[in-house]
């Protein structure tokens, strides 16, 4: 067997997980629906995801309390007590935030998703258990339930890696878009008429072109957060609400009013010249 690929490809495939998953990503996204608890969790603010930065928090915190356990000896005791104690604290805003990410995920991605989450919540269990049995006195189970709990938390780990780099989720879907420079024609000024949107292709790049009260937006169509068509969204006070996640994007300029979407979309400039609409890519 190809381990460890095999092993991932059986996870994204084994589909009984979804009577877990799927009703528990519905209430995630249930809980998460609020425009600030969406932005705060989403990283919305911050230009990328907030999960992938959390998570060093406590891989590093428990994995140096690993360390100190190892080499650190009694001088290092209390030292490795607290990290330990402080990868517990900071798991859990780094759970949150995974959560929030994994309840838009479908498919394999959701699969590896769980198990990734799964693994994850057992390394924190683990952890737990390692520090009451530190505080009662048992520090060589403490130290043997820390390194059973770093070895789950390198497993979830490592599917956490896969979703970001060989399944892309999260990662920003305009990045690879070639988007044209120069001044190009994408439609004549009479096909769009005040209020309408299209889909255009400038130079080949998909292009959200929309007239609104009398001014003329353009945006890259696919949606920043994970390729979403923009143009089959909903066009409400200036923005673009993606169908597939809600993400809200301003017209005027990409910049984000609601996530999941951390990193801005595109925008492009607009003029008519000699009754054709073009645009250009503002770099
Ligand atoms: S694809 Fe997720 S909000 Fe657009």
């Amino acid at each position: 067997m190809d381990f460890p690929h095999e092993l991932v490809r059986r996870i994204e495939r084994f589909a009984p997980l979804d009577k877990v998953a799927d009703p528990l990503a519905g209430l995630v996204g249930k809980v998460v629906a609020p425009r600030r608890i969406r932005n705060l969790l989403s990283g919305t603010k911050l230009g990328h995801p907030a999960h992938p930065m959390l998570t060093d928090l406590p891989i590093g915190a428990w994995s140096m309390s690993t360390l100190l356990d190892t080499v650190g000896g009694v001088s290092a005791e209390r030292a490795a007590d607290l990290l330990v104690g402080a990868g517990i604290l900071s798991a859990i805003p780094t759970a949150m935030t995974g959560l929030n990410d994994w309840s838009d995920t479908i498919g394999g991605e959701r699969r590896i998703g769980t198990v990734h989450a799964g693994a994850n919540v057992a390394a924190l269990g683990l952890y737990l258990a390692s520090l009451i049995a530190r505080r009662g006195g048992r520090r060589g189970r403490g130290k043997l339930l820390g390194l059973a709990g770093l070895g789950v938390l390198m497993a979830g780990g490592y599917l956490g890696g896969h979703l970001s780099y060989a399944k892309a989720v999260n990662v920003n879907h305009t990045m690879f878009e070639y988007r044209p420079p120069e001044w190009t024609p994408v439609l004549a000024d009479a096909e769009l008429g005040e209020g309408e949107h299209r889909k255009v292709s400038a130079d080949g790049a998909s292009v959200l072109l929309v007239r609104d009260k009398g001014q003329l937006y353009a945006l890259a169509n696919t949606c920043s957060h994970a390729g979403g068509p923009l143009d089959e969204g909903e066009f409400v006070d200036g923005c673009v609400v993606c169908p597939w996640h809600a993400s809200t994007f301003r017209l005027t300029d990409g910049s984000i009013v609601r996530g999941p979407a951390s990193i801005p979309q595109p925008a492009y400039q607009t003029r008519v010249s000699d009754g054709k609409i073009e645009v250009r890519s503002l770099g």
